[in-house]
Formats: structure tokens, C-alpha cells, sequence
């Protein structure tokens, strides 16, 4: 099995992220950083997250805000809580006193893959503490970006609007890097049919997972009227974890730190008719979804 690190900033798609990795990789740590809520109430959501899981697997909080510029939330996407107002479980879980930078830099070698579901500043950290921390690793899985439209603005996406200046440290660090963009998460969704072959499972992790997508739905049919939606951070997990199920191109990714109406914008060189800006990440650009969501619902069976 992989060993992964999850670097999360949960969030139901984390959350539910965090449940396929832990069925399908040997999930060493999970590190939280502020985004979709700040970072307290994102390390809470991960620790509420393996309590559930009832696994052991220890929680390091992060950053609570980005290299630059304002901290931002996306509580409109996941609730103040972070995880769609869920009853919450009683649990003894703490995080760690080590804090994520010192935990990736210190505890995270070749033999780990990082996959990055939430603005990237504690990876950005780790580079500022080690700026050759991104080629020691094995690779870093990110949910972020966009081929082609953003949703925090029109042209960037959430994760990586949050953050640019610690992106563009990612994206320039050497770094083996999978980059799973809105262009490709938007290709997995969820549906009532999802929500029902998850809730028949009755295990306690579907019971979360039901939860949860039923606030993704019903969020899902006021913002666009049909109960019908993406399911981002989950794809991250399955381009390490299930690489058969994507098609990847090699690009150049870059990220714009300074424009007024493109910060945050992943620009991605797909240009076929000159030569191309040298490649530095997978940049994935279509995945099996049906097999996918396959994957994620069986990987709720067991527990
Ligand atoms: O844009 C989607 C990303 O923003 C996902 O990681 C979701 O959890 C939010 O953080
Ligand atoms: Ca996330």
C-alpha cells in the first residue's frame, strides 16, 4: 500500500477524502491548514474524521494563514463548521504538539506521498524550511487549480486562490507533482443515486459520508437547482491511489501571484502549436467516473 500524508482542510470533500485514503493507502498522518474554515475547526473536523473512522492516525494542525495577503474561508461551500452543520461525535482525540511544517519536513521521506486538498501553505512552509523538501518526497497529489474555469473567480479556483504565493512555491519546488484541477473534478459527480448506494451500506463511515453529501446536494440544488455535485478532494486521493482511472498530459503550471482579476489563476501551457513552457507537473485531464465513485462507495463498505 502507499504511504500518503493528507494535507486537508476539511471540509465534507476532505472529510470524505480522508475515508478513501485510509481504505486504500497506509495513511501516516494527516495535516490540516485554514481554508474551507480556520485551521482550529479544520484540525477538529480531521480529528472528528478518524474518531468516526475509529482509526489511529495522527492529526498535525498548520497554518492558520496564507504566506500573503488576507485569510479567506469557504464556509458558504461547507457550512461555519466546516462539515455541513453534522451532529457532532463525542471523542478523546487531540491533535499533535508538533506542528504539520515540522512534521513534513522532519517525518515525511521518498517512500511518502503528500496529497494536498486545501491551500498550500504548510507545504510552502516545509519549502521555506527546506527548500529541496519537495524532491526529497515521493510526489504531491493536489486538488486545486483549474484548466479552464475557476469558482472563487472566474478564472481561479478555491484552494489555490487562497494561497498563490504558496502555490506557486509548490509548483516551482522540483516536486513530483499530480495536479487534479476543477476541469477534472468536475467530471466526478455526485447524485441521489450516489447518496442512496451509500446509504444502504449502514456502516458507521457511510453514515458520515450520507451526511455529508446530503448537505452537498441539497447545497448543490439551491446554487444550481439541480441535486447534482462535484466531489473534488477525492480525486487527489484516487491519481495516487488508482492512476488507471485518469488520463494525465504533462504541462507547465504556473501560478499568477499578481494580476487583479487572474491571481490565484493556474496558468496552464496546452498549447499544441508552439513549443511548450518546460513541463513540471501530471496535469490531469479526464478520469473514469463511474469507476471512481465505484471506488469511493465500496470504500465505505467496511467500517
Ligand atoms: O475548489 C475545491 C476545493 O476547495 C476543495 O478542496 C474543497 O474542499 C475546497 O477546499
Ligand atoms: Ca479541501
Amino acid at each position: 500500500m502507499m504511504s500518503l500524508v493528507v494535507d486537508c482542510d476539511p471540509g465534507c470533500d476532505d472529510a470524505i477524502a480522508i475515508l478513501l485514503a485510509l481504505r486504500h493507502a497506509n495513511v501516516k498522518a494527516i495535516t490540516t491548514v485554514s481554508g474551507n474554515v480556520p485551521v482550529a475547526q479544520s484540525t477538529e473536523n480531521a480529528l472528528m474524521t478518524v474518531a468516526v473512522a475509529n482509526v489511529e492516525t495522527p492529526v498535525y494542525a498548520g497554518a492558520s494563514k496564507p504566506l500573503k495577503g488576507p485569510q479567506i474561508s469557504n464556509d458558504v461551500s461547507h457550512g461555519s463548521d466546516g462539515l455541513g452543520g453534522i451532529n457532532r461525535i463525542s471523542h478523546c482525540r487531540t491533535s499533535e504538539s508538533v506542528s504539520a511544517c515540522d512534521f513534513l519536513v522532519d517525518c515525511v521521506s521518498e517512500d511518502d506521498w503528500v496529497v494536498a486538498l486545501g491551500p498550500l501553505t504548510n507545504l510552502a512552509e516545509a519549502l521555506k524550511r527546506d527548500s529541496d523538501w519537495g524532491k526529497r518526497i515521493g510526489g504531491i497529489s493536489i486538488m486545486g487549480g483549474s484548466t479552464s474555469i475557476g469558482n472563487i473567480t472566474p478564472v481561479a479556483e478555491f484552494n489555490t486562490f487562497a494561497d498563490p504565493h504558496a502555490a506557486a512555491k509548490v509548483y516551482a519546488s522540483g516536486a513530483i507533482l499530480k495536479m487534479c484541477g476543477l476541469n477534472l473534478t468536475h467530471q466526478l459527480r455526485v447524485t441521489d443515486k450516489t447518496l442512496a448506494l451509500v446509504s444502504e451500506l449502514g456502516t458507521t463511515n457511510s453514515t458520515f459520508v450520507a451526511t455529508l453529501l446530503e448537505f452537498l446536494l441539497t447545497r448543490a440544488e439551491k446554487l444550481v437547482g439541480s441535486r447534482c455535485a462535484p466531489l473534488h478532494d477525492p480525486c487527489a486521493v484516487l491519481a495516487v491511489t488508482h492512476p488507471t482511472l485518469f488520463t494525465f498530459e504533462e504541462c507547465s503550471v504556473e501560478i499568477e501571484t499578481h494580476g487583479t482579476l487572474t491571481i490565484g489563476m493556474t496558468v496552464i501551457d496546452q498549447r499544441t502549436t508552439r513549443p511548450r513552457l518546460m513541463p513540471n507537473a501530471l496535469v490531469a485531464t479526464h478520469i473514469d467516473a463511474t469507476k471512481a465513485l465505484e471506488v469511493i462507495v465500496d470504500s465505505l463498505e467496511t467500517q
